[in-house]
């Protein structure tokens, strides 16, 4: 038989601190499988995100991207943003416009709330392009470096090559230094 595309799933926005213990063991076998020797057994690499959006099919966890509610300093000025997570589609499932979906249903959550920016880490360009999000022409960022679950430094870097943003009301990102304002999700 071959590979199998799959089109039916549900999507489901839970709070991190509802997320109960079967749940948790499926999201660490997802993140596991797609980064692998990453996680470590843990359903965060850095820090708890506070909130995800999981995808089913029936009852097993099929996607996920966790979401960081934070305000940042981009450029002087102080921003609120969703930091996106984690994204990851078991490989079953990949192909059928999952990965996004879950970031429009992110993006429409931004559009209703008190967000100005969504922005992730990404190194799947043609995903994240294809999906609206650009890279910012300067992306000289500072953050909390998190090593093994314990603080570490302070961190300067150009992130130019992974740091993706997208407006959620069309404004334009405030280019100059970014302080993330705590780790680099
Ligand atoms: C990257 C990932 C989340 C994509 O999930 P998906 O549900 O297959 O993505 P979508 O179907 O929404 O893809 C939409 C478009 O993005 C692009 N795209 C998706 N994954 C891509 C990849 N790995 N490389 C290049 N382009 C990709 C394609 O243009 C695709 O459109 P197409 O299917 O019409 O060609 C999935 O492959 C995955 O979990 N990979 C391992 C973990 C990972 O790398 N996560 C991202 C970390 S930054």
């Amino acid at each position: 038989m071959g590979r199998k595309m799959k089109r039916d799933y549900r999507v489901k926005r839970v709070p991190e601190y509802e997320i109960d213990a079967p749940t948790a063991k499926q999201i660490v076998a997802l993140l596991d499988e797609n980064f692998p020797d990453t996680f470590d057994g843990r359903t965060y690499f850095k820090q708890l995100p506070h909130f995800r959006y999981l995808a089913f099919d029936g009852e097993t966890v099929i996607g996920q991207a966790g979401v960081d509610h934070r305000v940042i300093r981009a450029g002087g000025k102080i921003i609120r943003i969703f930091g996106i997570v984690d994204l990851c589609v078991t490989p079953t499932h990949r192909g059928v416009g999952l990965a996004s979906n879950l970031l429009k249903q992110i993006e429409n959550l931004a559009a209703v709330s008190n967000v100005d920016f969504l922005v992730l880490m990404g190194d799947v360009d043609a995903l994240y392009i294809a999906n609206g999000f650009q890279h910012v022409g300067s992306a000289m960022t500072k953050w909390l470096a998190v090593e093994e679950v314990e603080s570490f430094s302070l961190i300067e870097r150009d992130l130019s090559y992974c740091f993706l943003v997208k407006p959620v009301r069309g404004e334009s990102w405030p280019l100059g230094p970014i302080d993330m304002l705590g780790y680099l999700f």
